[in-house]
């Protein structure tokens, strides 16, 4: 039988710490259920102690998702292994996961701990959770960076106090595949107890050496690599997900190990995180990227249509890509949408059909041909993740080198029309400022994206935004056939995120409902 590596996903919880990456709980839960259905052997929900909506959505995700491990991240001390452990005791398989560094430069900087004080911190740490849970994950921050015996020796303690996992993250993505090969054979060999425990790597991608860092790691004796949907992650990244399961499953001639990851649901999954954290990849990134699986050339072309293994080492639909059997338009039924989006990776229940379908025909009466990427911005919308407190009815803005942008919002709010107008320095600024004299809420737009979903001058346009309120920032998105509606409904939907996340606070010692 084939050997397998356990995928461990960190999209919502390192994923998360990117910059402007900050998802809502009941985003994260559908990212959860999405990362479910792909088949990730674990999930790092969240870290429990960060704050109270990362312990509410750790919670609630380890109710929800029963047949993988969900994991807390916590540091070594009481205070976060307990807030962990009552954040994941739910799920079927919870799993504790606490840190610590040890290389000197956070010891000496960070920490102003001597070795002796981290390697008994985390030899209790391990013990103490090891006591309430079943399953215990122990990571050595800046492992990389770590005098290399003394990380042997931490690794052998923490084994012995019952570790299950142990981690070695390239923390500040600093190391290069054969010195990490190197420091993990020297692990094997200097580490007595190390075949009780699943050894374990966690890359960032500073130097563009995440994803070889981790094969190389796989290649010798690793079996679990932590990674992220995208590669989303602290500063540039963690090890992209998609592009460990396809090297994997590519190149299976070579590893001869594979993950249990389904690789069909890498697209949908992949345009999920794009459309939750307004994090878009770039079109050439590998696997998930619009051009990576076009071929532009005509030598490339002339190849590929001669024989597909010319240029083509992975097919799309290995990854979710499929090609379109069914042409969209106006006169599409129900029965035939539901059947596209089921092509494009995507299973509606009756209720989430409808809304789309009754979305997307607004679509199909001012655009003549629905392309896959209208479906799948089309269903993001269809599914909104909070409750609209405040709802669009109108949008006028005048605009032009030689006016004073001006925009005239019509909000309605429990049935009732509320109607401001505003200047500003271009026709989302003024928006912005109708929106905020409107609700009494002062949002500050912090980040600002439009993309074009399609080519063509009947395109929808797609905005995300990053709103700053007084407590939290919210990512607002919105798409539609015009760019100042498509803004306004970005930011109203932020608006209405930070009311839904301070509703939730404010319902903490009940049910929360974010
Ligand atoms: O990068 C890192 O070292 C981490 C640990 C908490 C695993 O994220
Ligand atoms: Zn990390």
């Amino acid at each position: 039988m084939t050997e397998r590596v356990l995928i461990f996903d960190t999209t919502l919880r390192d994923g998360e710490q990117s910059p402007g990456a900050s998802m809502t709980i009941n985003e994260k839960l559908m990212l959860a259920e999405q990362l479910e259905r792909m088949r990730v052997d674990v999930i790092e929900a969240g870290f429990p102690i960060s704050s109270e909506g990362d312990f509410e959505s750790v919670r609630r995700i380890s109710e929800k998702i029963h047949s993988i491990t969900i994991a807390g991240l916590a540091r070594c001390n009481k205070g976060d292994i307990d807030r962990c452990w009552e954040a994941v005791r739910a799920a079927s398989k919870p799993r504790i996961h606490v840190f610590i560094a040890t290389s000197d430069i956070h010891l000496k900087y960070k920490l102003n701990k001597s070795r002796a004080q981290v390697l008994a911190s985390a030899r209790e740490a391990v013990a103490y959770a090891k006591s309430l849970g079943p399953e215990v994950e122990f990571s050595a921050e800046d492992a990389t960076r770590s005098d290399l015996p003394y990380l042997a020796e931490v690794v052998e303690a923490v084994i012995a106090a019952g570790a299950d996992v142990v981690n070695i993250p390239d923390t500040v993505g600093y190391t290069i595949p054969s010195e990490y090969a190197e420091r993990i054979r020297y692990l094997y060999s200097h580490v007595p107890n190390i075949g009780k425990a699943i050894l374990s790597v966690h890359c960032h991608n500073d130097l563009g050496l995440a994803v070889a860092n981790s094969l190389t790691a796989i290649q010798n004796g690793v079996r679990q690599v932590e990674c992220t949907v995208n590669g989303i992650g602290e500063r540039a990244g963690n090890a992209s997900l998609e592009e460990i399961v396809m090297a994997l499953k590519t190149r299976r001639d070579l590893f001869g190990i594979e993950s249990g990851v389904d690789s069909r649901e890498i697209f949908a999954t992949s345009s999920m995180v794009t459309n939750l954290t307004g994090m878009i990849v770039q079109p050439n990134k590998a696997i998930v990227g619009r051009n990576a699986f076009r071929h532009e050339s005509g030598i490339h072309q002339d190849g590929m249509l001669k024989e597909k293994l010319t240029y083509e080492i992975m097919q799309p639909e290995d990854v979710g890509i499929k090609e379109s059997t069914l042409v969209m338009g106006k006169h599409s039924g129900r029965h035939a949408l539901k059947q596209k989006y089921a092509e494009l990776g995507f299973h509606l229940s009756e209720a989430e059909l409808e809304k789309a379908y009754v979305l997307l025909k607004k679509v199909a009466d001012k655009k003549k041909e629905i392309f896959d990427e209208d479906l799948i911005v089309t269903l993001r919308y269809a599914l909104p993740v909070v409750p609209a407190v405040y709802k669009i009815k109108n949008v006028q803005s005048i605009a032009g080198n030689q006016v004073v942008a001006t925009a005239t919002l019509v909000l309605e709010k429990d049935g009732v029309l509320l109607k401001d107008s505003s200047t500003g320095d271009g026709p989302v600024e003024a928006m912005v400022k109708a929106v905020n004299r409107i609700t009494g809420i002062e949002g500050k737009l912090a980040e600002f994206t439009v993309r074009s979903v399609t080519g063509g001058p009947d395109a929808v346009g797609e905005v995300f935004m990053k709103v700053d309120f007084d407590k939290a920032s919210f990512i607002g998105k919105a798409a539609s056939l015009d760019i100042v509606d498509a803004s306004a409904r970005a930011y109203v939907d932020a608006v209405n995120k930070s009311i839904h996340y301070h509703m939730a606070l404010e319902a903490q010692n009940g049910s929360v409902e974010a």
